[in-house]
Formats: structure tokens, C-alpha cells, sequence
């Protein structure tokens, strides 16, 4: 994409009339909200402390829809070296990851800056590598870096480090709701659909007119994300009527419940917006892992926690495919399967 350029081109600006420019000027330079994600120590988790765990996630799903962890097991030197061959890749000439631009359509796997296939959608202020990881089966290698030489290994490692991180937190997550542990695992489907996201955000001249990432829930279980840790806070999380900044904390995780457990659980855990805001000063990197269900799961409420049906089941790979087609609409999407408020647990 675009850099080193002093004017965001047109088709970056979410934002075009003066109104709106004075609006989003307001918003980046307002003082940053007082208010903290919740952070919660996984430490000795499963030996001793897990009923205060599970309280602390559940309050934390209630409350944010976010949190971050720490002392959960995955070790800073595997982040560290998953953070690095990533740099690695994105540092590497255009030329060299041309190589592995995504095929056309609508959810390609590879290296890109397009954010729909829409040509009139505002783009984000980002490049990305999207691969699948899980199931093993899904793989296109094609896809994958040859440089670093390392890349490969790293994401196997990291990959199934999270995945099994991913599962205990579903977990922890459903016997919060009074639930068995296996509840929500268990509505995934098949198999546990594992995609990585890696986010790069470069400096940008006019933070104000763009969004790095545009507002937006994200599509399936559980997200987990791991941000530079030295870089500024991009990461912006609605709640109530702010946005408050996911500021780095040193090998933590960001974690956040997305729309499946939104419609799983018929509203009691939302799904929550956020966005990022890219920096004038200096670039960003971010590894967002994300837990969904298979594709021809139909994700709906469970009967166990549903006393009159609020959202209409839909089959997730339809859900996907909307996310992508429709771009930049917060929450619009899950909302729009609401059919009765009536027993909307809240
Ligand atoms: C995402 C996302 C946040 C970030 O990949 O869905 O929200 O900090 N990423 O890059
Ligand atoms: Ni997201």
C-alpha cells in the first residue's frame, strides 16, 4: 500500500466532509479514557485457581466483552519469535510478497491492503498476511513466507500453542455460563476453524481521515491478539459511549468473544466493536488468532441458555461471507439476525 505519501489518497478516507473531519479530529485528539480492560492473571489457573478465574472472565465477557491475560502459559520467548519473523516477512521488498498476494474473491488466503472485493468500500490503513492454520487440512502453503526461513516452524509452534490456549479459555468461558466446558467447543462444529491475521499498520500522515482497521466485531468464538509491545496503542475498544485504547502490556494476550458467542448465548456476551487508529509517527504490527467454527456450521443459540429464541441460526460460512462483502458496519450484521427481543438475556 501507500507509504511515505504526505495526504491520505482518497480511497483510504472514511471521513470527506469538514463536519466529519472536525468530529474525527475530536475523537483522536479527545484525552484518552480513563477506563482499563480488565487484566486478568492466569497464573496457577488450572492447579488452584480456577473458580476465580472463571468468575473473572465472566465478569470480564459481562462487563467488556475484552480482556487481556497474562501468565497464561504461552511463553515470551515463542511470542517474541512469532512477533519477529512476522517483522521479518512484512520488512521484506513489495516485490518479494507480491509472491504471495491472496487469489481474487472474496476471502483469500495470502498478502493484501484491499479490505472488500467492492471497489467503492473505504479501505483500511493496513496490510495483511490472512492465513487458514486449522484444521491442518485447510493449509494452502502456497501462502505461507519462505522468508524468514524460520516462518514456517514458528507459526506450527504458535499455532498450536493457541489453539490449545483458545480451547481451555472457551472452556473457563462456558462454565462461567453455568455450562459444561466443552459447550461452546462443542457448537464449533466439526472441527475448530483456526485463522491468523497479521496486522500491519504503517505511519500515517493523517490519522484523523483513516482507520487502520475500521470498526468492527469480529466473526467467530474467541479472538486472541498479540500487539507490538513497543509500539504506540492502536487498538480501540468500545465501551458504552467511549473508546477506550488496549494499551500493550508485555506477553499478554488481547482477548475478546466474538458473534458466535454473541448468538450462542442470545445476547448475555456480546460481541464488541472495535477499530484501529493507525499513528503518524510509527508503524504497528499485531497477530490476531482467531477460534471459529467450521464453515457449514449452523451457529445459533443453545437451548441450555435460550428461553425464547433472539437471533435466527445462521450457517457460518454465510456469516463470513457477509462480514467480507459488507466492509465497514460495526455491528449491523449480527443485529440484523435479532428476531424477537423476548427472551434476550441481558
Ligand atoms: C482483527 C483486529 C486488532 C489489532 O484482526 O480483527 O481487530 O490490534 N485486530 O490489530
Ligand atoms: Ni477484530
Amino acid at each position: 500500500m501507500e507509504q511515505g505519501v504526505e495526504e491520505v489518497p482518497e480511497k483510504y478516507r472514511r471521513i470527506t466532509t469538514t463536519e466529519q473531519l472536525a468530529a474525527g479530529l475530536s475523537a483522536i485528539e479527545r484525552p484518552p479514557s480513563e477506563k482499563s480492560i480488565p487484566v486478568i492473571d492466569l497464573g496457577g489457573w488450572e492447579e488452584s485457581r480456577m473458580a476465580e478465574v472463571v468468575g473473572q472472565v465472566k465478569a470480564a465477557c459481562e462487563e467488556w466483552g475484552f480482556f487481556r491475560i497474562v501468565n497464561h502459559g504461552v511463553s515470551l520467548e515463542l511470542m517474541e519469535r512469532m512477533m519477529r519473523v512476522c517483522k521479518e516477512f512484512i520488512a521484506l521488498p513489495v516485490e518479494e510478497k507480491a509472491a504471495y498476494v491472496g487469489r481474487p474473491g472474496l476471502i483469500s488466503q495470502g498478502y493484501g491492503s484491499k479490505y472488500t472485493i467492492k471497489e467503492d468500500k473505504v479501505r483500511d490503513w493496513r496490510d495483511y498476511l490472512y492465513l487458514l492454520l486449522q484444521p491442518v487440512s485447510v493449509r494452502d502453503y502456497d501462502f505461507w513466507p519462505k522468508k524468514p526461513a524460520s516462518f514456517r516452524e514458528t507459526m506450527d509452534e504458535y499455532s498450536a500453542e493457541l489453539k490449545a490456549l483458545a480451547l481451555r479459555l472457551l472452556g473457563v468461558i462456558s462454565v462461567g455460563l453455568g455450562q459444561r466446558a466443552s459447550l461452546i467447543e462443542d457448537a464449533l462444529g466439526v472441527e475448530v476453524y483456526q485463522k491468523m491475521l497479521i496486522n500491519f499498520y504503517p505511519r500515517c500522515p493523517q490519522p484523523e481521515l483513516t482507520h487502520g482497521f475500521h470498526q468492527h466485531s469480529d466473526i467467530g468464538a474467541l479472538t486472541l491478539v498479540m500487539q507490538e509491545d513497543d509500539a504506540p496503542v492502536g487498538l480501540e475498544v468500545r465501551h458504552q459511549d467511549d473508546w477506550v485504547p488496549a494499551h500493550p502490556i508485555k506477553g499478554s494476550f488481547v482477548v475478546n468473544v466474538a458473534d458466535q458467542v454473541e448468538i450462542l448465548t442470545n445476547g448475555r456476551y456480546k460481541s464488541i466493536e472495535h477499530r484501529v487508529i493507525p499513528n503518524r509517527h510509527k508503524s504497528r504490527l499485531s497477530v490476531a488468532m482467531f477460534c471459529d467454527a467450521a464453515p457449514s456450521t449452523l451457529i445459533s443459540p443453545a437451548k441450555e441458555l435460550t428461553k425464547g429464541p433472539v437471533y435466527r441460526p445462521v450457517k457460518f460460512n454465510d456469516h463470513e461471507v457477509t462480514f467480507y462483502d459488507y466492509g465497514a458496519k460495526g455491528k449491523s450484521i449480527v443485529q440484523s439476525y435479532i428476531i424477537s427481543n423476548d427472551g434476550m438475556m441481558v
